[in-house]
């Protein structure tokens, strides 16, 4: 699933091809070293044509072969004439314009790349599972839109999505939902609506009322939107992390907080879980170490859903751990977490039958979301 960014020198900083690599795996090459080695398994290359030499644009001729298999996009101002016949010259390409939204080059990457979430579904898939799925997915898609543009976040979008994935959640289960993001392209995306689901599965158990439920449903699919500032080469990686990779992830919950500042649209809960789900009771986590009290519940929901699916998930770089012990990990943390909520995650998960998580009785409803 991996593009192939093509420019000659380092990308001018005012391409948008720049925006890319946080919707796709992305790698650069130089117009001078593009080979089948550089370009390896690359299924779509997009030139950036601003500032190619003459040098540059030869070389790129010279070792056209290497992704001639491939679509490939010419970034070009249709107003600079030399562009346009340069991007003629290179051969059989598309050309799209440097100035137009952004969204038209993402929407026709995308469209090469044939990266429809929904065709890798099982088959036996609910309909309204693959509708929460596709919706969540736009949504998804959205949130990095706006975050690469600093427009505004689609709230109505997140709070459709909040609402079908609550729907399928209670027709479908928790079974049939993991079937479906298991299949997500990307680990971060498919780690992002796990925790959406698994966190809105735990608010119905707690018997937390269905507008809570949509709302910690709608704080798991933004709770990473500051990983929405890394290039997904680096959050999907498939290899071990540098510390310098390690570092920069680490900082998401700080980028997630200068993202959602400006953001007056999004609830000051919703901001809460992005900006304080790595913080730890015993005010041991980050970014500011906050403590007890001070961290409410539906962040401490969220965190502890988001380190079991941490945990449990299938990630390339890391151990993957079966549910029993995930959860013996989460009771192991002690007083870093609520473990009133990991005693009720584990009676969730293991208590019922997973297909049909029913509620807790009456007398336990609204307690931790007040
Ligand atoms: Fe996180
Ligand atoms: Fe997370």
């Amino acid at each position: 699933m991996e593009i192939v960014l093509i420019s000659d020198g380092p990308l001018p900083l005012d391409s948008p091809v720049r925006k890319l690599p946080f919707f796709f795996p992305a790698r650069l090459i130089d117009m001078s070293k593009v080979s089948a080695e550089t370009v390896g398994d690359g299924k779509v290359a997009v030139i950036e044509l601003l500032d190619a030499t003459d040098v540059g644009l030869k070389a790129l001729k010279a070792s056209w072969e290497s992704i001639a298999e491939i679509p490939v996009i010419c970034l070009v101002s249709q107003k600079n004439r030399k562009e346009v016949i340069q991007a003629g010259a290179l051969g059989k390409t598309e050309t799209l314009e440097r100035d137009a939204p952004f969204a038209l080059l993402l929407r026709r990457t995308k469209t090469l790349l044939k990266a429809d979430v929904c065709k890798v579904l099982p088959e036996n898939t609910p309909s309204r599972t693959v509708e929460a799925y596709k919706s969540s997915n736009a949504f998804l898609e959205s949130l990095c839109l706006s975050s690469a543009e600093g427009s505004k976040i689609r709230v109505t979008l997140m709070n459709e999505s909040a609402e079908e994935m609550f729907a399928a959640l209670s027709s479908d289960g928790w079974a049939a939902w993991l079937g479906a993001v298991q299949t997500h392209h990307s680990g971060t995306y498919s780690h992002t609506l796990r925790v959406a689901g698994l966190a809105g599965m735990l608010a119905r158990h707690l018997g937390w009322s269905d507008t809570v439920c949509k709302e910690i449903i709608a704080g798991g699919l933004v709770h990473d939107i500051g990983k929405m500032r890394i290039p997904l080469s680096i959050l999907d990686k498939t290899g071990k992390l540098t510390k310098d990779e390690r570092v920069l992830i680490k900082r998401h919950p700080m980028f997630g907080r200068d993202m959602l500042k400006s953001r007056l649209e999004v609830s000051v809960d919703i901001k809460r879980m992005a900006i304080q789900h790595h913080e730890y009771l015993d005010g041991s986590g980050y970014p500011d170490g906050l403590a007890g009290d001070r961290i409410s519940p539906k962040v401490r929901l969220i965190t502890v859903c988001d380190i079991f699916t941490a945990l449990t998930e299938e990630r390339p770089y890391k151990e993957t751990f079966p549910a029993r012990t995930a959860l013996t990990m989460l009771k192991d943390m002690g007083p870093k977490l609520d473990q009133k909520m990991v005693a009720q995650l584990g009676s969730m998960l293991f208590g019922q039958q997973l297909g049909a998580v029913s509620r807790l009785s009456a007398q336990s409803k609204g307690n931790a979301a007040a």
